[in-house]
């Protein structure tokens, strides 16, 4: 099928953006995917890669506009791996969205007569990020605008984001509006003291080096800010790292707490083996719906403060609770939604497995009053039925809330639930995909109900679903 070569020149009609975010095209018959492109362009683009099924191609120029493309605000746009959707109007990002989930559904379910809501839209377009992640690198890779000014850049030190679809180049953030204004002068002023250090950035290839990662985390209703800087183990280590800590403290009085933790894991995640507070008591406050919560360095909270409450409203709403039901809350992290819904349920059991996220969880109870809260620590895989049963147990769920990571329910915490058998289940998900294998894993005893699509992520293709279940006999 198609005469397609890699390294060719083609004209291309877009036709509709795919889930995950790339632009689709039809060359010839067969499917080629373009970054960066809008639907209704019509683009020359170079073929980058051919395989059996399909193509990808970079867009080299676009030959006619599509009425429904407007200006990306972002200086970095097409070089960051972020906001790969700022040329598509917000209202079509979320009705793509939408049919996105209604896709999968289809396809990887088989749910075909299911209603999928329209997407809710997230109260903020931009500034809407309470975390963001930062690498550091030995590198820095400049963009063909950098490199066409012939500055002489100093290319050995880098701390910002990814290159799209690039797992090993990260370039200086210098202009981002994800996180606040003064979330970039706090990256600024890291990046240009850590250059000074004289310690030099992590690197992947060889695994030396001190600076590994800068965490920001912003506290939307309170102001409150966290920083946790991740390094490796150096001698002398910790005085450089109080060094900055300080600094950024005399810079930035909204900076509350300061986190430096050591990391001698070979993996590029954001977790330390060990931590301490440079200053502060090692997390902010965080205030959703009328309710306080503790988030400390390592704990998971909802990126887009905003848009949580939303969500969380919609998980109460669909949990129907009249308030004499045992819930349980798999994957709590710091129990946001175990004390959305303690108010209305008998009794909420949290199960999470990074502990520090269960101590914030137990500390929230303690900090709104709510006493009907219990967390168990652990992989949910393993504890999930013994939580059942035993003395002092809470005997089996009337509802369950499910909110799992992108890779979604392990199978064997499906099947757990499908013995558990609770009247209904509440799905939370952040990844539409893995959400229909689930779902189809559970259809043998539930049937699927009203799905809500929300978006937390403006101008990225991530979307959130809210999805609920009912035990069909
Ligand atoms: C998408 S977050 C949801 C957190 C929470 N529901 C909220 O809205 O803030 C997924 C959570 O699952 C936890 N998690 C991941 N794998 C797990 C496992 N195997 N067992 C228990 N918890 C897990 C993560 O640490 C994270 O806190």
């Amino acid at each position: 099928m198609g005469s397609i070569q890699k390294g060719m020149e083609i004209e291309l009609e877009v036709e509709k953006l795919a889930f995950g975010g790339k632009a689709v095209c039809r060359h010839e018959g067969l499917v080629v995917f373009l970054e960066g492109a809008a639907p209704g362009q019509r683009v020359l683009a170079r073929v980058v890669r051919k395989k059996k099924q399909y193509a990808e191609a970079q867009v080299m120029g676009c030959i006619r506009r599509s009425p429904r493309e407007c200006e990306p605000f972002c200086p970095h746009f097409g070089l960051c791996g972020g906001c790969q959707w700022q040329h598509i109007p917000y209202e079509d990002q979320l009705s793509w969205k939408r049919q996105h989930v209604s896709e999968c559904l289809e396809h990887l379910a088989g749910a075909t007569d299911v209603e999928v809501d329209r997407t809710v839209p997230s109260p903020r377009e931009q500034w809407y990020r309470n975390k963001m992640e930062y690498t550091f690198s030995e590198r820095r890779w400049l963009s063909p605008e950098e490199i066409a000014t012939g500055r002489d850049y100093d290319r050995s030190f880098a701390v910002g984001l990814h290159v799209r679809g690039r797992f090993d180049r990260i370039f200086d953030v210098e202009a981002c509006r994800l996180e606040s204004p003064e979330s970039v002068e706090m990256l600024r002023a890291s990046r240009d003291w850590c250059r000074k250090s004289g310690l030099p950035a992590y690197t992947t290839r060889t695994h030396q080096g001190f600076w590994r990662f800068l965490v920001i985390r912003e506290a939307k209703r309170t102001g409150e800010c966290l920083i946790h800087l991740v390094t490796a183990a150096h001698p002398g280590g910790e005085d450089v790292v109080d060094g900055l800590a300080l600094h950024l403290r005399s810079l930035f009085p909204s900076i509350t707490t300061f986190v430096h933790s050591v990391s001698r894991k070979k993996a590029q995640v954001a977790v330390g083996d060990a931590s301490r507070s440079v200053f502060g008591p090692g997390f902010i406050e965080e205030r959703l719906m009328d309710l306080r919560f503790r988030i400390s360095a390592h704990s998971f909270f909802q990126t887009n403060s905003y848009a949580a409450e939303g969500l969380y409203q919609a998980v109460l709403e669909l949990a129907e609770l009249e308030g004499r039901e045992t819930v349980w809350d798999l994957y709590c992290g710091t129990g946001s939604i175990s004390l959305c819904i303690a108010s209305r349920a008998k009794e909420v059991l949290g199960f999470e497995i990074v502990a520090d996220a269960v101590e914030d969880a137990k500390v929230n109870c303690r900090f709104n009053g709510v006493e009907n809260c219990r967390f168990l620590a652990g992989d949910l895989k393993e504890i999930i039925l013994n939580a059942s049963r035993g003395p002092g147990s809470a005997g089996p769920p009337d509802v369950v809330v499910t909110d799992p990571p992108r890779s979604g329910m392990h199978p064997s915490v499906i099947k757990a639930l499908l013995e558990l058998a609770p009247r209904r289940i509440v799905a939370v998900s952040c990844n539409p995909s893995t959400l229909a294998r689930d779902l189809s894993m559970l259809s043998e005893r539930y049937g699927v109900g009203r799905v809500r699509p929300f978006d937390l992520f403006p101008h990225t293709a991530h979307i959130e679903c809210v999805v609920r279940l009912d035990r069909k006999d």
